[in-house]
């Protein structure tokens, strides 16, 4: 029985859904959403502000700023609540209204950007706006999460280590990519492993994060409107881009089956599923992480005018549930044969 006095101390590190009778194929979802901040973001700012503290950054009259797209933020501001510190979130007008909500019920002040960089995205103007702040006063501290090593660092210390305890016959995982934090902490991991994994990045259309067209993008978490500073391809094996009406079949599919889970998760499985789809999946151990759970999407990809607004009427018109039609497995080899715990 795990009992703890931070709200950062605790987070479910060793769940996972197998997701072979929703997609159809042999594939594991790590679900990150299981913490008190909800999300993949806990390991990140718990990283980054335990080092900021180490280095002597952080003192108790600092104010943390952060651009964030949300997760990070409410990550931050129950971190700030929990430590004591001030915490400003500069966010923009595609963050959800409950994440918004939330990091303010934590007692953190949220800035809404509502201009667009060039590329379509809000990421130039969240950071203009963050540097004009602590060029206006020392006490704001950014952690910059889009280049703070502590970012990948806390992939690399636990979340890959937490998927190899688990699989240890991984053959292929595929990892979201935003601040591709997660990726390069979990691709540096796997590279100095035993065994090679091949690492797939999943990338939503129009981010232009592995370079491509810049275009709209809706679902928060996933996609850079920028190069990501932290990404180093040479870790990467293969990219996969996502459409958004993709990730919104995907998303519903899972949620018709029970399970809800945040857009990004919905954009990773849906990458997965079409690169399993491609390959020869027998006898293959595949593994995907969810970064969160579906609650904070009730208003934007589980809402019905949101979504026929954005996406047309029959986005949801497709939506398989169930295995889809396939050649049975040989059943010599499992799709992932766990170790037991
Ligand atoms: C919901 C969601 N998915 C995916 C990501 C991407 O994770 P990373 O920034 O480690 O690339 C984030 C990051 O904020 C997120 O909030």
């Amino acid at each position: 029985m795990p009992v703890i006095s931070a709200p950062y101390a605790f987070n479910e590190g060793h769940l996972f859904v197998d997701l072979e009778s929703t997609c159809g194929y042999p594939l594991y979802l790590k679900c990150e959403g299981f913490n008190f901040a909800g999300s993949i973001k806990l390991k990140a700012a718990n990283e980054m502000v335990e080092s900021a503290e180490r280095d002597g950054i952080l003192t108790s009259d600092s104010v943390l700023v952060e651009s964030s797209s949300g997760n990070l933020g409410v990550a931050l501001s129950m971190i700030a609540a929990s430590k004591g510190y001030r915490f400003l979130c500069v966010t923009d007008s595609r963050c959800n209204l409950s994440t918004r909500l939330l990091m303010e019920a934590l007692g953190s002040e949220v800035h809404v950007v509502a201009d667009q960089d060039s590329n379509g995205g809000f990421l130039g103007m969240r950071i203009e706006y963050v540097r004009a702040l602590c060029a206006s006063d020392s006490r704001y501290v950014w952690l910059s999460q889009y280049t703070n090593a502590g970012n990948w660092r806390a992939h690399y210390r636990t979340t890959a280590p937490e998927i190899a305890a688990e699989f240890p016959e991984l053959d292929v995982v595929f990892i979201g990519a935003g601040t591709t934090g997660t990726l390069m902490g979990c691709a540096r991991w796997f590279q100095e492993w035993h065994r090679p994994v091949h690492v797939v990045a999943v990338d939503a259309v129009g981010s232009v994060a592995f370079g491509g067209e810049p275009g709209p993008r809706m679902i928060p978490g996933l996609g850079m409107s920028m190069r990501p500073p932290l990404l180093d391809e040479s870790f990467v094996d293969e990219v996969v881009r996502v459409e958004e009406a993709d990730t919104i079949r995907m998303c519903h599919r899972m949620a018709r089956r029970g399970f809800l889970f945040g857009g990004s998760t919905g954009t990773v499985v849906s990458g997965a599923a079409d690169w399993l789809a491609r390959h020869d999946t027998r006898g293959l151990t595949a593994v995907a992480i969810a970064p969160d759970l579906g609650e904070r999407y009730l208003d934007t990809v589980y809402q019905t005018n949101w979504l026929q607004d954005l996406y047309g009427a029959h986005v949801l018109d497709s939506i398989e549930v169930g295995i889809p039609a396939r050649e049975p497995k040989p059943a010599s080899r499992a799709p992932g044969r766990r170790r037991r715990r």
